[in-house]
């Protein structure tokens, strides 16, 4: 059965088959974490039509208008950045070694362009802001001062934590979704446990398509955000619970959080068509961070743009909550109570009732997952837990 084309119509593989011989007396550069996230999502096609890191054509196409050189639409630069030093020693025309952690070579570089960008106006354009207490702004600025551009090929992949079997090439998925005779799938993006309003979301979205495809982002995040291994166990507990085990799919999506609030939300629902979703959810702030972004301005930036350029049908959902009037789940599309009605917890108020070994409320998340919280952060700060649990 056709899953739905890929943005830009080829899935893209970068996987080479190289020889360790080959790489000797090669030009290196060290990449970061983030950046062999990235290596890896171009080589298996989640960043298609992306064949390498962008040269200035596309980085400034991106960042002006959300298009590639060709017109298009991709709202995020992806980029690999190295110092002026660094970047004078290299020769365009050259192949590179990418390495990781001291030397293991995972990628190579065909360099066509070296060019210095302002990253300012990008952060400006790509963050809607140049505040350094902002995380994407805070990495962006601490990259090297020269972008370096061409297609890349992926020699080898870094050893990863799969928790048991989730990690799935574009190329895989879309096997799945096709051998299930899925011909709609939605794709949900996440980088929290799965809470109540999250559940309402994707089960609401599941009702109208085939499959759901449960897709936790599980590259770099913030510190403060619930680590991957924990989620991965929130995750599978809430599934084995609570969903239809034959229409839904877990699997890692395995790119570093960017905090760009709705040019992130684009990019999410691109990379989830790569992987064969036809439809992606698009809730209140996503991949927000802070006060950055207006609570409902990742859902309206796709309006910038022709439903058939993007391909994937986004679908937005509203502010969600527990109703006690209503005695469920509701959004503020589906209930007129009063605002005293709704039940709301900060991420702070959570972690408060958390670090008190105190079950959070079931109208906000199902116990099983609660559970898992508790005995993670138990075991992640004993000594926290052991106060709160004398103070309690
Ligand atoms: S995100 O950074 O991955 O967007 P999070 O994991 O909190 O953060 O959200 C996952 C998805 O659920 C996003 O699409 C977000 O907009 C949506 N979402 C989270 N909480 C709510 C809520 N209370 N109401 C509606 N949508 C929500």
């Amino acid at each position: 059965m056709e899953t739905i084309k890929p943005h830009g119509r080829h899935l893209v593989n970068r996987i080479a088959n190289i020889d360790e011989s080959e790489l000797k007396g090669l030009d290196t550069v060290e990449i970061d974490l983030e950046t062999t996230l990235d290596l890896e999502l171009i080589a298996t096609g989640g960043y298609s039509p992306l064949e390498g890191f962008m040269k200035s054509d596309d980085y400034t196409a991106v960042v002006e208008r959300m298009r590639l050189s060709d017109y298009i639409p991709w709202s995020l630069p992806i980029t690999l950045s190295v110092s002026e030093d660094q970047a004078k020693k290299l020769e365009v025309g050259d192949d590179i070694a990418l390495s990781y952690n001291g030397g293991e070579v995972l990628g190579l570089l065909s360099l066509e362009e070296k060019y210095g960008f302002n990253k300012k106006w990008e952060a400006e354009n790509v963050f809607k802001t140049a505040d350094t207490e902002h995380p994407g702004v805070a990495y962006l600025m601490s990259k090297g001062d020269v972008n370096l551009g061409g297609k890349i090929q992926l020699v080898k992949r870094r050893k990863y934590a799969d928790y048991g079997g989730y990690r799935f090439d574009p190329a895989d998925t879309r096997g799945i979704f096709s051998d299930l005779g899925w011909r709609t799938v939605v794709g949900f993006q996440t980088r929290n446990p799965i809470h109540r309003a999250h559940e309402y979301v994707t089960k609401c979205a599941l009702e109208m398509v085939d499959g759901l495809f449960i897709n936790p982002l599980v590259g770099s995040t913030k510190s403060d955000d619930i680590p991957a291994d924990t989620r991965m166990k929130c995750y599978k507990a809430i599934i084995e619970n609570y969903y239809p085990k034959d229409r839904t799919l877990l699997g890692l999506f395995p790119a570093a959080m960017r905090y760009a609030g709705p040019r992130e939300a684009v990019f999410h629902a691109l990379v989830r068509k790569n992987y064969g979703c036809t439809h992606f959810t698009v809730g209140r702030d996503h991949a927000g961070v802070g006060n950055y972004y207006g609570t409902f301005d990742a859902q309206k930036i796709f309006y910038e743009f022709e439903p058939c350029e993007i391909g994937i049908v986004p679908l937005f959902f509203e502010h969600v909550f527990y109703c006690k009037e209503c005695g469920h789940m509701a959004s503020m599309k589906t209930c007129d109570h009063s605002q005293d009605k709704r039940m709301f917890l900060s991420g702070t108020k959570v972690r408060e009732i958390l670090a008190k070994n105190e079950m959070l409320p079931l109208e906000f998340t199902r116990p099983e997952v609660a559970k898992v919280l508790i005995d993670e952060n138990h075991r992640n700060n004993p000594e926290k837990s052991v106060e709160a649990d004398q103070k309690a």
